[in-house]
């Protein structure tokens, strides 16, 4: 791996730290949301798969209970090791690889899919995510990825979560809105399949700031800023108070497209 940029070690410092939190018993060990998008997909005997920003593993684990042939990747090393150990656990076979996703070290068209899940707004460069992903498709190949996101031309809303999200974890980037994912996705040459968000409810704030390890002050950072949310935030995440918890739903983005 080239020498990482300030984003991507901060990424691989906050997950390197944090990767004891994204096993079996993790929220994204539910691959619902994976399966609503690839499940409808049939791929060819022998199909190989690329997760990228693998975390826990549990895409890579659903392609390889699909009988895909799957190379799991992530920027820190510990992630790939949990992933490895979840993978023999399960009698599934994963090989695991340690790179950035703004750069692959495979061949053109050597995959039949790449999958990235709940990972692009930590890239440094999104945009050269797609740019990979596309090279590294066979023809008829597909792209999934599903992230956080945020409301198309909502800036108010979108700037606020943005400073949420940056003070509970510093290794975040930003939240692509859904016409710009289709945007990138349809000058990179693939055809779009499908690019819709799903309200996912934040029903914890304690377990949010838990997961990344926010610190007492940007926890306090945070509530400031809900207290203050203005109306456009309020209204666009359904930010609220309920049993006396803090919650709001994030728009998650699910987009699928297919080299022609
Ligand atoms: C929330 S986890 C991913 C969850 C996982 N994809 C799943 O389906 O359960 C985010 C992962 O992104 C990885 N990551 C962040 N920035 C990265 C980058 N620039 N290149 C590769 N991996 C990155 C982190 O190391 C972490 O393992």
């Amino acid at each position: 791996m080239a020498a990482l940029n300030d984003a991507q070690k901060a990424s691989r410092d906050q997950f390197q730290k944090q990767s004891a939190r994204y096993g079996k018993s993790h929220i994204l060990a539910n691959v619902e949301d994976v399966a609503a998008l690839l499940d409808g997909v049939s791929f060819p005997a022998g199909a190989r798969a690329l997760d990228v920003a693998t975390g826990g593993g549990h895409t890579a684990l659903y392609l390889a209970g699909r009988g895909l042939s799957v190379t799991a990747s992530d920027i820190t090393p510990a992630m790939l090791e949990n992933t490895a150990k979840l993978a023999a656990e399960r009698g599934l076979s994963i090989e695991t690889v340690l790179h950035e996703a703004e750069r692959f070290p495979y061949q053109d068209a050597a995959f039949d899919v790449v999958t990235c899940r709940v990972a692009a707004h930590h890239f440094s460069d999104p945009r050269q995510f797609v740019a990979e992903a596309v090279r590294v498709l066979k023809p008829g190949g597909y792209l999934m990825v599903i992230d956080g996101s945020v409301p198309d031309g909502e800036p108010e809303a979108e700037e606020w979560l943005h400073q949420v999200e940056k003070l509970r974890d510093p290794s975040h980037g930003r939240f692509i809105a859904p016409a710009v994912w289709a945007r990138w996705v349809r000058e990179s040459g693939l055809e779009l399949v499908e690019c819709a968000t799903t309200p996912f409810k934040q029903p914890d704030l304690e377990w949010y700031f838990q997961t990344a390890a926010t610190s007492e002050e940007n926890r306090a950072r945070v509530m400031a800023l809900v207290e203050s949310a203005p109306e456009s935030v309020r209204r666009a995440f359904r930010l609220a108070v309920e049993d006396g918890k803090v919650v709001w739903w994030w728009p998650r983005l699910g987009l699928l497209a297919r080299k022609p």
